[in-house]
């Protein structure tokens, strides 16, 4: 019997604000769902000049070489995974999806999910699009008023210029709410909530706390980690984080 090979997913953590979390919730996504949940994942770095995502997997690299306690963890763990880190390919955000395509067409391996971490310049044409042939989009806001406009104009120009067509590939694009502060939203949340809702806007239900663990990498202490490039966000830390609660609706989303 020929076996149908699944569509590979494309998948983008993605806003014209800077400093949301763009890169931040593409790495964490795709160590949880790599090392963790068994699937396939590759990332499309896209953050040119800096290509952060390279740079993140470049120092946890070194830490792993240079210390016996982490080599020992990574040695265990993709033993028992029987299989590499996730491939992060460099790219300049107009050719993602060309590299993305080429690099899926390179290997036999079969990828579930690709994360793309690219600029929200939705005034360049090349990155529009990018964007126009992801999956799904996925949105961090915070509740600044000055962020919150420039994320929710990102939005409402996604939605009407690519989301409505039908014959492009992105389905749809969520927001989430990331740096909240405190356990409870308060009552702005509500306001805010409601025009975003006003908008026809999708807004997941989870919501991240600000929390400095989101900051925390390898590093000499030996700590246990949350954000890393070659390991899962540690079970310990995960805890209170939402983050696993985030991932888990995400991936209903995008029927993973
Ligand atoms: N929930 C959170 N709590 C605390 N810090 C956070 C949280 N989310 C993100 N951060 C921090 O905010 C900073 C910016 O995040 P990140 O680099 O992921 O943003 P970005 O959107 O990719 O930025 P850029 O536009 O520069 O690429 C990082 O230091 C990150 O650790
Ligand atoms: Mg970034």
């Amino acid at each position: 019997m020929i076996e149908m090979k699944k569509e590979t997913l494309f998948v983008a953590f993605s806003t014209q604000k800077g400093g949301v979390g763009k890169t931040t919730f593409t790495v964490l996504a795709a160590s949880y769902l790599h090392y963790l949940k068994g699937y396939n994942v590759a990332v499309l770095d896209c953050d040119y000049p800096q290509y952060s995502i390279n740079a993140m997997r470049k120092r946890d690299t070194q830490q792993v070489e240079t210390d016996d306690y982490y080599k020992l963890i990574a040695y265990n763990q993709f033993k028992q995974l029987n299989k590499k880190a996730y491939p992060i390919i460099c790219s300049s955000p107009e050719d993602a999806i060309a590299s993305a395509n080429s690099f899926l067409a390179s290997t036999e391996m079969e990828f579930d999910v690709v994360f793309f971490d690219l600029p929200g310049t939705v005034n360049s044409a090349g990155v529009l699009q990018s964007l126009a042939n992801m999956d799904y989009i996925f949105t961090p806001i915070i509740a600044d008023r000055l962020v919150l406009e420039s994320c929710l104009s990102f939005a409402l120009s996604i939605n009407e210029l690519l989301v409505s067509n039908a014959s492009l590939r992105l389905k749809e694009l969520h927001l989430f709410w990331n740096q909240v502060d405190g356990r409870e939203k308060t009552d702005l949340y509500d306001i805010y909530e409601k025009s975003i809702h006003a908008f026809g806007i999708p807004l997941l239900r989870t919501f991240i706390p600000d929390t400095k663990r989101y900051n925390k990498e390898l590093s000499g202490n030996r700590k246990p980690v949350f954000r890393s490039t070659l390991f899962p966000t540690d079970r310990k830390m995960i805890k209170g984080s939402n983050l696993e609660e985030l991932l888990i609706e995400i991936a209903h989303i995008i029927k993973l």
